[in-house]
């Protein structure tokens, strides 16, 4: 091996062994630096004749291209191993499992409260909410239903001191304060037409809630659902009502044959009352009687609390359990499982 040969491997080998792209730089210096070797050898060239300057010029050339070629060969070598450890370092495993979240779904009741929406929205009534720590006024004396009267004794409920219409004392017993609440905002709205003569638009609204009562067993929950239905007009009758609720109730349970049955009762806010049952023609339930709702036309002295004439408007109530409906629809026994939050359960209504 020549001179030049040698140089050109000696300068392969010292750019092999630099590992990093700063290291290779200072080898570069040693051979193509300003006092490199490939510059001594052209120093070196001075002393030379025309000829010899030629070829030894020549030779020269080739080494210092050979030297090059090796320096760039070694920095794309470098920098392709580098881009390789990068991409070792950020690698994803494409075929790990991937990560899953359970699908959600709705609460059976929240599905009936859907539904009822559903329904009686179709037939023009409003949904309302209202609050569910409620004063002795909307829950009680409003409704016909004043201070030690014996109908208070069935909802017992949780009380806190005080209490005003301004100073809610208790949970809600029913959704029934929801009908003078809304009454109130709609007859408010419309004062003006009211005290004309012309007369207000009917109120038709639905409010569904959560209610609550001192009860517990398998068909009673402390916590539990209701929604008040509430249509006020100038001329609507016990016989709406009827066709409505038959209605809603055969949709609902997607039973046409479904029967009906108004049995009398007693509701202070409402007069006359009657408990809806309903009964199915077939199906597992089918020939049982079974009770979905109060019902009534609404007392005169409601009416009035709602800033409304008694002889001029008039209208029915209703109040039923979605609770109740659910576990008729579904088929289920005991109340406590829509509240005990068992995933096993509520997955099936997914
Ligand atoms: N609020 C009554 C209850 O919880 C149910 C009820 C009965 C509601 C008659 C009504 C009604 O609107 O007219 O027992």
């Amino acid at each position: 091996m020549n001179e030049l040969d040698a140089l050109v491997e000696g300068a392969r080998e010292a750019f092999a062994q630099a590992a990093t792209p700063a290291e290779l730089e200072n080898a570069k210096a040693l051979f193509l630096g300003k006092s490199g070797r490939i510059t001594d050898l052209m120093k070196g060239m001075a002393a030379l004749s025309v000829d010899e300057k030629k070829t030894r010029g020549a030779a020269i050339n080739q080494t210092k291209q050979a030297v090059e070629a090796a320096l760039t060969a070694r920095r794309q070598a470098l920098a392709e191993a580098e881009l390789d450890l990068q991409l070792k370092a950020e690698a994803l495993d494409v075929t790990l499992p991937g990560r899953q979240r359970g699908q959600g779904g709705l609460h059976p009741v929240s599905l009936t409260l859907e539904r009822i929406e559903a329904i009686f929205g179709s037939m023009g009534f409003e949904v309302a909410e209202g609050p569910e720590i409620e004063s002795d006024w909307f829950n009680f004396t409003a409704l016909n239903t004043p201070e030690d009267h014996p109908a208070r004794s069935m909802h017992d409920t949780f009380y806190v001191e005080g209490g005003s219409a301004q100073a809610p004392n208790l949970l809600r017993t029913h959704t029934s304060p929801m009908q003078i609440r809304h009454a109130v905002q709609h007859v408010k709205r419309h004062r003006a037409a009211i005290d004309s003569g012309a007369g207000m638009p009917e109120i038709r609204v639905i409010a569904p809630g959560r209610t609550y009562r001192v009860d517990s067993d398998a068909t009673h929950s402390p916590m539990f659902h209701q929604c008040e239905g509430l249509w006020i007009g100038e001329n609507v009758s016990f016989k709406d009502l009827k066709y409505v609720f038959t209605d809603f109730c055969r949709t609902f349970f997607e039973s046409d044959d479904l029967v009906l049955r108004f049995r009398p009762s007693f509701f202070p806010f409402t007069e006359p009352s009657a408990e809806i049952d309903i009964q199915f023609q077939s199906g597992p339930l089918a020939g049982r009687w079974l009770e979905v709702a109060g019902s009534g036309q609404v007392h005169p002295n409601v009416v009035r609390n709602m800033g409304l004439d008694p002889e001029r408007y008039i209208g029915f109530a209703f109040g039923m359990g979605p609770d109740r409906l659910t576990m008729l629809r579904y088929g289920v026994n005991d109340l406590r499982l829509f509240f005990d939050g068992d995933i096993r359960f509520l997955k099936q209504f997914r």
